[in-house]
Formats: structure tokens, sequence, C-alpha cells
């Protein structure tokens, strides 16, 4: 079974961790973001990720390389230009299966994808999207639906709008004939212009249950880290007591204070009485002698200076190597 993952955006809202590194190898927790993805994919059966990149591919390549031990195999395809979400399926068309997933790279999710693909076989449908229900949607378009789940319609994001909606969950299974339907070598939307023109023409939806996050802003990353270290997703990953990852190679002064809530990435150096509380210290990074770092995401190679205190900032390099604030 085959995924197409989508991992060619400049991940603009992450920055600046994303200047130098693409976002589905920025490390989350202990290992690069893609990797969840992969792991949820595997379970469903999945063997084979075509990353459709565009944006620093040669870095994907490195991070990532032909993907983790008993995992899918990674292939990548490369996007001279930019071709949106639709444009960059269609990119693929000569390698892909008749029926595939096609993915959000931005997606932490342990959402049911067998039961997406068997609604999918069922239905004899074109395109099958997984849809998610969030309890305040008004920062998201809805997706309706009927009772067999053909899409009615989208409907655009609506600062306004209160409660509870269904949304596009970035994970869809397609039929490669229908993915032949759109228009080669130009920028096209899959959310704008491609569904809404296959709606009432085989394009279904199904709510799945689980957990589903779109992994892009910092505020994400952070939620997204507790829920890893808190267990609220399905991976195993090495945690003490109070909410804090630790890497074995990471070097903490026997006096410094970690947590509640943080995580520490190999080679990160943490001075004498220094403190950490409700922040992720990527690779590399250093926090010197009496400096205190909060609700902070301090970014690979990164250093906090003895003494400097640091709260509510993501810090990290950009590309002339200079360390910058989001
Ligand atoms: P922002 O700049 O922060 O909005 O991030 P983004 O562009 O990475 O994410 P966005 O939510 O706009 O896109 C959703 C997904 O589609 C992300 O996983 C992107 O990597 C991917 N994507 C967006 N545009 C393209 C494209 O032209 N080609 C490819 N291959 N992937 C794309």
């Amino acid at each position: 079974m085959q995924a197409l993952v989508l991992v060619g955006g400049r991940g603009t809202r992450l920055r600046p961790l994303t200047y130098g590194t693409p976002k589905p190898a920025v490390t989350l927790v202990d290992r690069p973001f893609l990797n969840y993805m992969t792991e949820w994919l595997g379970s469903h059966g999945v063997d084979e990720v075509i990353l459709a990149c565009g944006f620093l591919p040669d870095e994907l390549k490195a991070v990532l390389g032909d993907g983790e031990p008993g995992g899918p195999k990674l292939k990548y395809l490369v996007e001279e230009e930019t071709l949106g979400t639709a444009g960059a399926i269609r990119f693929a068309l000569d390698h892909l299966d008749e029926t595939f997933f096609a993915l959000n790279g931005d997606v932490l999710a342990d959402l049911d994808l067998t039961s997406l693909w068997n609604q999918h076989a069922e239905t004899g449908a074109r395109a099958t999207l997984g849809l998610y229900e969030v309890s305040d949607s008004s920062s998201y378009g809805l997706v309706d639906i009927d009772e067999e789940g053909q899409v009615l319609q989208f409907s655009e994001k609506d600062p306004n709008r209160t409660g509870a909606g269904l949304i596009n969950a970035g994970t869809y299974v397609l039929q490669r004939d229908a993915v032949a339907e759109i228009p080669a070598g130009r920028e096209v939307s899959i959310e704008t212009e491609f569904y809404p023109s296959i709606t009432g023409k085989g394009l279904y939806a199904r709510p799945l249950d689980g957990y589903w996050m779109d992994f892009g802003t910092p505020e994400r990353y952070f939620e997204a880290t507790w829920d890893i270290i808190e267990g609220r997703i399905h991976t195993q990953v090495r945690t003490n007591s109070d909410g804090v990852h630790v890497s074995p190679e990471a070097e903490i002064d026997p006096s410094a204070t970690i947590g509640p809530r943080a995580v520490v990435g190999p080679g990160v150096t943490v001075g004498a009485g220094a403190k950490v509380n409700g922040s992720v210290l990527l690779e590399g990074s250093e926090v010197g002698k009496g400096a205190e770092v909060e609700a902070s995401i301090i970014g690979p190679g990164v250093k906090v200076a003895a003494g400097d205190t640091v709260g509510d900032e993501v810090l990290g390099k950009n590309q002339n190597g200079e360390v910058v604030n989001a």
C-alpha cells in the first residue's frame, strides 16, 4: 500500500526552526516529525511513502534517508517549481498506484486510515477525505456531507462561526484516474480548486476518530510535544515521571532544574543553576549557568548565555546563521 506525503511547503509559520530544515525534518521530542507519520502509516499497511518535495529536498533526504528499519520505504520526488497541493500529486502521477493515500506532511495523527480506505472501496469513490471534528471550528474550513458520506459543499473559514464542525484533516484516499484530470504543469490547490471541481462527482468523506493535529505553528508544536510525552498519542517515548524527556546524550549540571514539562535533546548542555521549564531544547543547544528558559523553543545549536532569561520565544538560526526570534 502506498502513501504520497506532501512535504514541499516552506513552513513559514514555524520559522525560525524551518529556515534551514524542512518542517518534516524538524525534531519533535526525540525524532524527526515525519517519523511519527510513517509509523502511523505503517500501522495501516503502508509500505511505500513517496515524499513530494520542493523546499530543501537534500536536507530532507539527509535527515530521513530510506526510512526507519521495519517501516515504510521512503522515495523522493522533487518539484522544480511550486505546484500547490493538487499540482504536487499530479506531478507524481507516473509513480502512483491505482488507489493510494495522500496526506499533508504536517499532520500528527493516529486516525483510522483503514476505515477510510474501506469506505473508499465500498462507495467506489474517486476521492475520499478524512474529516476530523474540532470543538472550535472558527479557524478552519468545514466540509458538509450527506448520510452516505458524499461531500455536499465546502465552506471557508469564518472567525465569527461558533461551535464544533467537521474539518478536512489533510488525509485522503485517491484514485489515480481522478488525479490524471488535475491540470499538469501549473499550481493547483486540492482544497480550493480540485475538490470543489469534483464535488457531486464521486467525492466522499468520512469523519474519523482519534488524535489529530496540524503541526504548523509554535503553539501546536508545544501541544504536540506535551501530547506525545504525556501519552495522548500512540507511540513509544522515554520520559521520566514529571513530563520531561531528556536525551541520554545531553549533559545537565546536577544543580540545574528541568521541568515541569521539558524536552532536552542530544548534545544539549545545561549549566549549573539553570532553570528550564515548559520548553524544548533542540539538538546541540546550550543553556549557560544560571540562565532561565521558560515556554520557549531553543533551536539546534543556539546558545543561551549564562544568566540570560528567555521567555515565550522561539529561537533559531536564519540563513546567515544568525540567531533570531520567531
Ligand atoms: P506555512 O508556510 O507555514 O503555511 O506552511 P506550509 O506551506 O508547509 O503548509 P501548508 O499548510 O500551506 O500546506 C499543507 C501541506 O502541503 C504541507 O505539508 C506542505 O508541505 C504541503 N505543500 C504545500 N504546498 C506544496 C507544494 O507546492 N508542493 C508540495 N509537494 N507540497 C506542498
